[in-house]
């Protein structure tokens, strides 16, 4: 391959490492493109690749307005990395191949990578490790092979148009003590749910990604998801391994 395309949705940093583990497999120069930049519009022809990374929420994609349907493809081969963490990715896999094929990429493989929680971070902390990176490595060489060999879209598990879920509200504060009001929040909002100027949140649009909290240079945005983190200790420490369809 001589180029790969890599659209990573990633609020806090976990989507984006598993990615950067995946594409580091070829030997290939990566693009690098923020997913949620929604209005980039791209068109990518028959022999170029592209790699569709995002987080799983409520088992299926973010639900942010044209995510991965700014992209056109010609026939290109298109491989998804869908990053969970450590409960299930249910139906994400399956709508976003539905997504992508739509848009005329061919679907050749698909990598369900274990990253750290958002709400619960031990639920796959240290994830991806040396050893999902040995599966991940395998799968990369697979992907070369079948793209060599003429692809061919990948069966994956899951329910490609799901009814649509919202995902646990998990709502936030802000400490005005801490707060600058410096508006970065409003800016990498990828929902465009925080009023700049103000800093309140829209619970309407607000998806729970928790960039704001991640990105906060004064700590001054916090959330309670205490419930919900012992929820998933209690029932999904069991670490699960990086799954792979090809
Ligand atoms: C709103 C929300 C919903 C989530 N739903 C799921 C889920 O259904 N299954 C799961 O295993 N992990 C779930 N997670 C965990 C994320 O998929 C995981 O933490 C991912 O690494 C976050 O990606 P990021 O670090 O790139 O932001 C959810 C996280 C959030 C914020």
């Amino acid at each position: 391959m001589k180029q790969i395309t890599a659209a990573v949705f990633s609020p806090t940093g976990g989507t984006l490492r598993a990615a950067q583990m995946l594409c580091g497999l070829w030997d290939a120069p990566v693009r690098w493109l923020k997913a949620e930049d929604t209005e980039q519009k791209l068109a990518l022809a028959a022999d170029d690749f592209l790699v569709a990374a995002f987080p799983v929420y409520a088992g299926q994609i973010p639900a942010i307005e044209g995510l991965f349907e700014n992209y056109t493809g010609n026939g290109t081969p298109c491989v998804i990395l869908a990053a969970y963490g450590n409960r299930h990715y249910d139906d994400a896999i399956a709508q976003m191949k539905a997504r992508l094929e739509r848009r005329g990429f061919v679907c050749v493989g698909a990598a369900a990578c274990i990253t750290p929680h958002t709400f619960a971070p031990e639920l796959g902390a240290g994830r991806p490790d040396e050893k999902d990176k040995a599966v991940l490595a395998e799968f990369a060489a697979g992907v070369e092979k079948k793209i060599r060999e003429g692809g061919g879209s990948a069966e994956v598990p899951g329910n490609p148009e799901p009814a649509p879920k919202k995902a646990v509200p998990v709502p936030k504060t802000r400490d005005g003590a801490l707060c600058r009001i410096c508006n970065l929040c409003a800016q990498a909002c990828p929902a465009k749910a925080i009023v700049p100027g103000v800093i309140k949140f829209n619970p309407e649009r607000c998806i729970s990604c928790m960039r704001c909290v991640h990105m906060c240079p004064y700590g001054a945005i916090r959330f309670d998801s205490t419930a919900l983190t012992e929820r998933l200790k209690a029932n999904f420490s069991t670490p699960r391994p990086v799954e792979t369809f090809l």
